[in-house]
């Protein structure tokens, strides 16, 4: 890295936080089996968001106390999760409100951060703040803006991971919410389509099918930032994955010819 990272925490403040995660969740905790469930899942999907992030940082080359402040940003960047759900019964931002906004008020309201130093603690807060949005603001230091890359990295790791395998359960296992309520029909929007041939990102307003989502999925690539965040894409098959699940079509073929050649060449797998 050609510049100063300028971010880390202690050992004990990451203990600190993870237990204050601990405790947060719990108070969600309800006899209903349904909430039980929507909730462990939000935890384990954090869990994995902590390893893909030491996975990515890990083959940067970080500094411990950067690797620890990475992975507390991963623990914490979905927090807003839990309230959301108790408040609304639905994790779709459009339908309620915007999670990362939620979890940066419970990172303040809960004194999450108490523990770790200012500067840290900003940077914690920015990441969650940014993790969900279409660009980072252009106006951030170089440490947020890179932290916030390695964060929306890991997440977006984990998304492709878990859509990649859940397109192939059963339709009897099939969940409303994981699919934003779209239709599952046979079409691809034009407008999607063409968006994607401009390599450009597909706005959540613009999806009108389930195909349309798949494909926002799979573009996400264009937005990833890391090499090793390249190769673990290419080497899990995860594109080929989603789009072995989507119709046989010609507009459908180009976008996947373009965003694998993109993928060879930022994972360095080209010929
Ligand atoms: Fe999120």
């Amino acid at each position: 890295m050609d510049f100063k990272r300028n971010g880390n925490i202690s050992e004990a403040q990451l203990v600190a936080l993870k237990n204050w995660f601990s405790r947060y969740v719990r108070s969600f905790d309800a006899p209903d089996p349904v909430v039980r469930q929507a909730l462990a899942l939000k935890v384990d999907y954090s869990l994995r968001v902590c390893d893909e992030i030491l996975n990515i940082g890990g083959k940067l080359t970080l500094g411990d106390g950067e690797l620890r402040l990475a992975k507390a940003m991963a623990l914490v960047h979905d927090i807003g999760r839990f309230n959301q759900y108790f408040l609304y019964k639905t994790f779709v931002d459009k339908k309620s409100a915007d999670h990362a906004q939620l979890g940066v008020a419970a990172l303040r309201d809960g004194n999450a951060l108490a523990v770790i130093d200012n500067q840290a603690s900003e940077l914690i807060l920015k990441a969650v703040s940014y993790h969900n949005r279409l660009h980072i603001p252009e106006d951030e230091g170089p440490a947020c803006v890179f932290f916030t890359k390695l964060l929306r990295d890991a997440d977006k790791l984990d998304i492709l991971h878990l859509v990649s395998t859940y397109y192939y359960v059963p339709d009897s296992e099939r969940n409303a919410a994981v699919e934003l309520d779209l239709p599952d029909a046979p079409e691809v929007s034009d407008e999607i389509l063409n968006t994607l041939l401009a390599r450009k990102m597909v706005r959540m307003e613009q999806l009108r099918t389930l195909n349309d989502f798949k494909l926002l999925q799979m573009a996400w690539v264009y937005d990833l930032n890391f090499p090793p965040t390249f190769q673990f894409v290419y080497r899990r098959k995860y594109l080929e994955r989603i789009r072995d699940t989507l119709p046989a079509s010609d507009g459908i073929d180009r976008i996947y010819a373009g965003l694998m050649s993109y993928l060879k060449e930022k994972s360095g797998s080209g010929s």
